[in-house]
């Protein structure tokens, strides 16, 4: 169902990314490490779950945001237990877990299997070794896709970006690809463009995804309705007010579709209260935050307009105050800066949730 709010898994349900799916499919056979970025609900776990189940490739696939929102943080020990599930589910499917089984502080019982997340426990450089014997033996590739992968940051005192960059050095057969939503904050942990880094240098094929455009918006709300087999209402104001936000219209599809009716005001407000409880999770909301988009939502606006609007209700602001809150804002993706240094909030249900709340 086009409509269905979960992120799709299959291609029947997947509307119009043929060109990045192609894309995502090719960096997958011909290279070993690919990055889809982009704001909240544009369709990347999409893309990725999709593109998994295209490429017949064996895989193990992590959903670091849904560790985090569940346990509220993402520790070793919650990233160890995700990946031995995965492994487990991997094990059911093909048999290897003979590959493993001399692997330290690696347990396996049938299908079962159990990574020691302790200190001298299993070592993920020994699994990724073992996945690409195994890969390598059937001349495979083993894709490691990890949704979310700036919460990687948080996971005890690995550096997991050094554990990338050398897998994807040494082992042919495994392909990792990633997605994130905090695009400032997974190009910080991915450091390629930070020469002490480990992963600088490696080429990432980065697959950016975009909005759909005003037409497209409007297909795919009427491909949904009528799929649904329900009568859709005049879409044109709906379409203007979610700028092309997939995550979005679907939500707008689904609740019109279960509820028969989802007058646009209504459903801003609803989003918005969405929005904002994922937003506390994740900045650990301040009212400062919310002066600042609050500030920037009447429009684009520059860092001096920002300020002044901003002390009306902040009192004093110092500058480095305002860099931070707008730097942080922007590398969660909460706002934009455009080429001439205004800001914007690039989502319209967080503008509204700017202005309303
Ligand atoms: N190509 C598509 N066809 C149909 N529905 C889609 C498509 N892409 C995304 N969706 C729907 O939009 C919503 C958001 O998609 P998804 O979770 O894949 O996006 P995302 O970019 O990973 O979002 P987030 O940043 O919140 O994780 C989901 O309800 C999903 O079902
Ligand atoms: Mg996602």
């Amino acid at each position: 169902m086009l409509f269905d709010p979960e992120p799709k898994k299959d291609k029947k349900d997947f509307y119009n990314r043929e060109a990045e799916l192609q894309e995502l499919l090719e960096s997958i056979k011909r290279e070993k490490f690919v990055v889809i970025q982009g704001i909240r609900r544009l369709g990347k776990s999409s893309l990725l779950n999709v593109a998994l189940a295209e490429s017949k490739h064996p895989f193990v696939r992590l959903d670091l945001r849904e560790v985090y929102f569940t346990y509220g943080s993402v520790s070793k020990f919650h990233l160890y237990r995700a990946l031995s599930q995965e492994l487990s589910k991997l094990s059911r499917i093909h048999r290897f877990t003979s590959w493993l089984e001399k692997v330290r502080g690696v347990k396996i019982a049938g299908f079962e299997i159990q990574l020691d997340w302790r200190e001298k426990g299993a070592s993920l450089t020994d699994i990724f070794r073992a996945m690409d014997g195994w890969a390598s033996a059937r001349g495979e590739k083993v894709v490691i896709a990890i949704d979310e992968a700036q919460y990687l940051r948080l996971a005890g005192r690995t550096r997991y970006d050094g554990l990338l960059a050398w897998a994807i050095d040494n082992l042919g057969n495994l392909v990792f690809a990633l997605t994130g939503s905090q695009v400032g904050v997974l190009q910080d942990f991915l450091g390629t463009e930070d020469p002490r880094a480990p992963l600088y240098g490696r080429h990432a094929r980065i697959i950016e995804l975009g909005r759909l455009s005003h037409e497209q918006a409007m297909d795919f709300l009427k491909e949904g309705f009528k799929e649904a087999g329900v009568k859709h209402p005049d879409l044109g104001e709906v379409v203007d007010a979610l700028d092309g936000l997939i995550g979005w219209l679907t939500l707008y599809g689904y609740t019109y579709v279960s509820e028969g009716k989802a007058e646009l005001d209504r459903f801003l407000k609803m989003a918005a209260k969405l929005a904002a409880e994922e937003s506390k999770k994740i900045l650990r909301w301040s009212d400062r935050y919310q002066t600042v988009l609050r500030a920037v939502a009447g429009g684009a606006l520059k860092w001096s307009e920002i300020r002044e609007r901003a002390s009306v209700k902040l009192g004093p602001i110092s500058k480095s105050d305002l860099t931070y809150l707008l730097d942080k804002l922007v590398r969660y993706g909460y706002l934009e800066r455009l080429q001439n240094g205004s800001f914007v909030i690039p989502d319209p249900v967080i503008r509204y949730m700017a202005t309303k709340f």
